[in-house]
């Protein structure tokens, strides 16, 4: 196993979502977390919350992902810290809406690229430098979505740019293979989070419920804990590396 205990994680869309269930899971193990996040008031919040419990174990920095130059500037103030990098989270996200007849649907595209492709690809860069550096390997989990193994419509931006995560995640595994780094992506159904809720989906919101099979009788979607619990195994299991892992409470199996 990857015992995370001691070890230093870079969780990106740390301060919400999923991505804080991903900070929390790493935290109650043991880990030293960086939430790296753009919205730097809920990174205040979470950091200021979370160090109530565990201390110095966590730092909070400002970042743009699909800015190059700040995510070299987040793993420098991570290094800075905490001294290493051993796993990175990229979950940091945007969603999308255009069909493909609409006429802004380059730049939509252009922005889910931007942050989910190439956000990830940049922090995936300068973190795996640092895991090379220390030479005891590491792991990266990436966040796609069910939208990144199925279709939707209106999901050019979205399916777009999670399929192309998913198909990095598998380049990057057998890429990083020789020198112990684990790379996997985790494709969640519905969450519970700042991109999905009642404000955001409206009436959406309760037919995203009900495609779900486990939402049958359960009114529910899933929460951010099980997608923590699902981040955590992925770091953890040391043989397991360049898989989709798909938590969606059935939502593809139908
Ligand atoms: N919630 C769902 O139903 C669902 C389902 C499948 C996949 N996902 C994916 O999970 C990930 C997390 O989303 P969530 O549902 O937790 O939403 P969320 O809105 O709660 O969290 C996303 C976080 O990413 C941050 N962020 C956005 N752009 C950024 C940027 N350029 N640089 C740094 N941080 C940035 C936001 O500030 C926010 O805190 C996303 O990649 C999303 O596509 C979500």
């Amino acid at each position: 196993m990857f015992d995370v205990k001691e070890k230093v994680a870079i969780v990106t869309g740390g301060a919400s979502g999923i991505g804080l269930g991903a900070v929390e899971a790493l935290l109650k193990k043991g880990a030293k977390v960086v939430i790296a996040d753009y919205n730097g008031d809920a990174v205040d919040a979470q950091v200021a919350r979370l160090k109530e419990i565990y201390n110095n174990n966590v730092l909070g920095v400002k970042v743009d992902v699909s800015n190059e130059e700040c995510v070299k500037n987040m793993v420098d103030e991570t290094v800075k810290t905490f001294g290493r990098v051993d796993a990175l989270v990229n979950s940091a996200g945007v969603a999308g809406r255009c069909t493909i007849e609409d006429e802004d649907v380059v730049a939509d595209v252009k922005r889910a690229m931007d942050v989910n492709v190439n956000g990830g690809l940049y922090c995936a860069k300068y973190a795996v430098a640092e895991m090379v550096k220390h030479g005891e390997g590491g792991a990266i989990v990436n966040v796609a979505s069910i939208m990144g193994i199925v279709g939707t419509a209106n999901g050019s931006a979205y399916n777009g740019s999670k399929h192309a995560v998913v198909g990095m995640t598998k380049a990057w595994a057998l890429d990083l293979a020789p020198k112990n780094i684990r790379v996997n992506v985790l494709c969640p159904g519905y969450t519970d989070s700042g991109m999905c809720n009642t404000n955001t989906l409206g009436a959406f919101y309760d037919y995203a419920k009900s495609m779900h099979p486990l939402a049958a009788g359960l009114d529910r979607i899933a929460n951010a804990e099980e997608m923590g619990h699902a981040v955590m195994f992925m770091i953890e299991n040391t043989y397991l590396t360049g898989q989709a892992i798909i938590v969606d409470g059935g939502y593809t199996t139908k």
